[in-house]
């Protein structure tokens, strides 16, 4: 018997219907994945309508964008709908209890605390879960980097109970001022959480 008819789900190459020349390939619905530089643009788009046009500030410009996509991707996660990013974070290692404003702007590779820098939903998505979904795998995710012991962000007072519901703490007011913002720093013990990671499959 010939390979070929042993495998009968498997077409050999040559019996394959060839692919039409400029014919699209379909973009997964839904897709979770570590952020690269390439991708600093798009993100940059979100938080431009997220931050800027409502504040004047962003958390990264678009070159610190770039620089921790460079230096740190893998504490990145994209949420893309048909290839387009519809919400991200962007985190890297910090090795203080508190934030202070080098942060801002430093991955510390020794670290063992992820200082998330952002999360933002694009505006059309918003509401519908996603901002809590994605904080939830990203969580998920860093329960299986080894090095990692908590992760840490500040926020505006109003969306205290956002993070509180994904199960970050309150540490209390950041030393960190940008302009007349002023922050809540809370964390969540990703260490904490043994149970969780023996059974999260890591
Ligand atoms: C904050 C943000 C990430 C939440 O994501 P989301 O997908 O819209 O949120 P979810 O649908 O998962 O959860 C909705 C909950 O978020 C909270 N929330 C969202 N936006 C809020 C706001 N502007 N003020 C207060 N609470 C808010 C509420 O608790 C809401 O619950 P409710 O529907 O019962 O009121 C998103 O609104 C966003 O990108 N905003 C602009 C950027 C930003 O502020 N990022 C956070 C600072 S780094």
């Amino acid at each position: 018997m010939s390979v070929v008819s042993a495998v009968p789900f498997m077409k050999p190459v040559h019996m394959r219907s060839p692919v039409p020349q400029g014919r699209r390939h379909t973009l997964p619905a839904s897709e979770f994945r570590s952020l690269s530089p390439e991708d600093a643009i798009s993100v940059f788009e979100i938080e431009r309508e997220a931050f800027i046009s409502v504040s004047g500030e962003c958390p990264l410009h678009l070159d610190e964008v770039r620089h921790f996509l460079t230096l740190c991707p893998e504490l990145s996660l994209g949420w893309f709908e048909e290839g387009r990013l519809v919400a991200f974070i962007i985190g890297s290692l910090w090795d203080q209890e508190r934030l202070t404003m080098d942060a801002l702007t430093l991955h510390k590779p020794h670290g063992t605390t992820v200082h998330i820098h952002v999360l933002a939903v694009h505006r059309t998505f918003r509401q519908q879960g996603k901002g809590s979904i994605l904080m939830w795998r990203y969580l998920q995710y860093l329960r299986c980097l080894p090095y990692v012991r908590r992760a840490v962000l500040m926020c505006e007072d109003f969306l205290v109970p956002f993070y509180q519901k994904s199960g970050f703490k309150v540490q209390g007011p950041s030393e960190i001022t940008v302009g007349p913002l002023t922050f809540i720093e809370m964390f969540y013990p990703v260490r904490g959480h043994a149970f969780m990671r023996r059974n999260s499959g890591c």
